[in-house]
């Protein structure tokens, strides 16, 4: 079966993307997907993930150290089968990058895992709490995710 192209988007690719990235990777085991996450702005092409969110990575057993940032591409909405935007703004973003025939692809993360038209707050300006409750929405909305392309793949 051809893998799934998965991108998550959300601003900095350091803290939130990267996390829903190691997740979805550390959850996918026989689901063939394909995952890896941008952010909008470029600020931190080439750097590692987050200080905090490589921690709570780590905390929870995954290691996201092997990513880099960079920023979305104009390649990368034909070459994904799904993006998903981890805030409204990021969507907006998106949107607003996104030729025609790709709209259909992007998505509000938490709005397509679990149904709920919220955002996965920035954490950026908050302390380790605030790493693990990104970190909890994330795991539950990639383990929902898994349940819905497995479904659709058999
Ligand atoms: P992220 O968080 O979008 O979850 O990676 C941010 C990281 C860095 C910045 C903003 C958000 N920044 O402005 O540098």
């Amino acid at each position: 079966m051809k893998p799934v192209r998965i991108l998550f988007v959300c601003l900095g690719n350091i803290c939130r993307s990267p996390l829903a990235e190691g997740i979805l990777r550390h959850l996918a085991h026989d689901c063939p997907i394909d995952v890896d996450s941008a952010g909008t702005g470029g600020w931190h092409i080439g750097d590692l993930p987050d200080r905090r969110s490589i921690a709570v990575a780590r905390r929870h057993g995954i290691d996201i150290t092997g990513q880099r940032g960079r920023r979305i591409a104009a390649g990368d909405f034909a070459a994904c089968d799904l993006i998903l935007a981890m805030d409204r703004s990021n969507l907006a973003t998106l949107r607003a990058l996104a030729p025609p025939g790709a709209q259909g692809k992007l998505h509000l993360f938490l709005g397509y895992t679990l149904g709920v038209e919220r955002d996965v707050p920035d954490p950026y300006h908050e302390g380790p709490e605030g790493f693990e409750a990104v970190y909890r929405m994330l795991s539950e909305g990639c383990l929902s995710l898994i349940g819905k392309l497995e479904d659709s793949g058999s």
